[in-house]
């Protein structure tokens, strides 16, 4: 979708899409003959300072910074105004960058502790990245810039939207239905993951680190959303139940983890429980349970996690019949079997939305996947939500 006037002066401080192709014909000018990580600084002014360190030899003056990338579209514009930050993690923050064709892209910048990076941290950097390379989240290479003392390491991805924790605290009125939809998107996602179904996966993933700030929403003109998994640090390929080397070191964030409430007093056992639970029941299961905390955040878990957030609120869940409400509580872990799978929950949440002559008791639906299928199909996007296909919502989540 192309970017409008008023999103590139508000992001990029440009005027038209014409500006934007004309600074970028400098752009390549200059950084053309330059290795990846070299960048056109912006010009400052009084009280706006760029973050980033002067580049004395620049000739272009900008209002937003270039930087050369490793790979297809070569150079991108990186955004400077308010929400020039998409979001920063446990190991690195990301920034909006756009190409010259008004195409968005998420760049990953890692920035390693006292400017030392060590084998192993570029390695997993490269690691992660691969894995969205892998899922087509990331179209070119990561690399990396040393500028004095200063290194940077840098993963570019396609822009996937807006974090859907931020989405559900700014929308606290989001009804029913559409939650149910946004649910049932998150889970098929989810279940993708799993199968190797996402675009050219040929391997199927675990991811790992779920929770709501991992997850991205993208709302199109007609009637479309998309829910994303974003932040493969921590992802594994689903290989056989057991296996002590494949789990990794850290598991995402504790109140995620396959832990039951009554464990979570002793923050040391978690990661011990998490490994033992993976032992026990596979893979999957693991991101089952971050899965549905996401979509149900228990009330009795607030009190070690105050500021999570859930797609249902309190007031969803009691809509839901008894066994879906089971089926959606983490207070004892070990009720979730290596049996489910995320088409599974996706299913049992489109089964309550049949009338009631029309529904099936979960047991059955567990032991059928073409019927979980066939109550997806029945789903039928492109309607996938009123509420958010209004022009309220899109008004704020499209750049058109
Ligand atoms: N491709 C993307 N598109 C849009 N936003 C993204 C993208 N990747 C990451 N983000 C945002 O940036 C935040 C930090 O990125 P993440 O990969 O989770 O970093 P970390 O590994 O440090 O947790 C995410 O929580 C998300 O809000
Ligand atoms: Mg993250």
């Amino acid at each position: 979708m192309p970017v409008s006037d008023a999103f590139l002066q508000k992001n990029f401080n440009v005027d038209s899409i014409e500006i934007l192709n004309k600074l970028f014909h400098q752009a390549e000018q200059e950084l053309g003959p330059k290795p990846a990580g070299s960048k056109i600084t912006r010009v400052k002014t009084g009280t706006d300072f760029s973050d980033e360190e002067d580049d004395a030899h620049q000739s272009l003056v900008t209002p937003s910074s270039f930087l050369k990338i490793d790979g297809l579209p070569g150079i991108l514009m990186l955004a400077s105004g308010e929400h020039k930050i998409l979001g920063t993690g446990t190991s690195a923050r990301v920034k909006l960058a756009i190409d010259k064709h008004g195409t968005l892209y998420a760049i990953k910048i890692f920035l390693p502790p006292k400017s030392i990076i060590q084998k192993q941290q570029i390695q997993n950097i490269q690691e992660e990245h691969r894995k969205l390379h892998e899922l087509q989240i990331a179209p070119g290479a990561s690399f990396f810039s040393q500028k004095k003392f200063r290194v940077k390491l840098y993963s570019v991805q396609h822009y996937l939207g807006h974090p859907i924790d931020s989405f559900l605290q700014d929308n606290p009125h989001l009804n029913f239905k559409t939650r149910m939809h946004l649910a049932i998107a998150l889970c098929i996602k989810l279940h993708q993951l799993h199968t190797g179904g996402l675009p050219q996966a040929h391997t199927p993933y675990v991811h790992f680190d779920l929770k709501p700030q991992n997850i991205t929403i993208q709302l199109g003109k007609e009637h479309f959303i998309s829910i994303h998994l974003v932040d493969f640090g921590s992802a594994r390929p689903l290989v056989i139940l057991g296996e002590d080397d494949v789990i990794p070191e850290q598991m995402g964030s504790l109140i995620y983890l396959p832990v039951d409430a009554i464990q979570m007093v002793d923050k040391g056992m978690i990661q011990e429980r998490a490994r033992a639970f993976q032992r026990a029941q596979g893979m999957c299961p693991c991101d089952l349970i971050g899965l549905k905390r996401i979509l149900n955040f228990h009330r009795e878990l607030l009190v070690y996690y105050p500021q999570a957030c859930s797609i249902f609120r309190e007031a969803d869940i009691v809509l839901l019949s008894p066994a879906i409400q089971a089926l959606l509580s983490t207070l004892e872990v070990n009720t979730t079997a290596a049996d489910e799978s995320a088409l599974f929950i996706a299913a049992a949440l489109a089964n309550e939305l049949c009338s009631v002559t029309e529904k099936h008791d979960l047991t059955t639906l567990k032991a059928n996947p073409q019927l979980q299928q066939s109550l997806l199909d029945a789903l039928a996007p492109p309607a996938l939500s009123e509420e958010l296909a209004s022009e309220h919502y899109l008004g704020q989540f499209t750049h058109a």
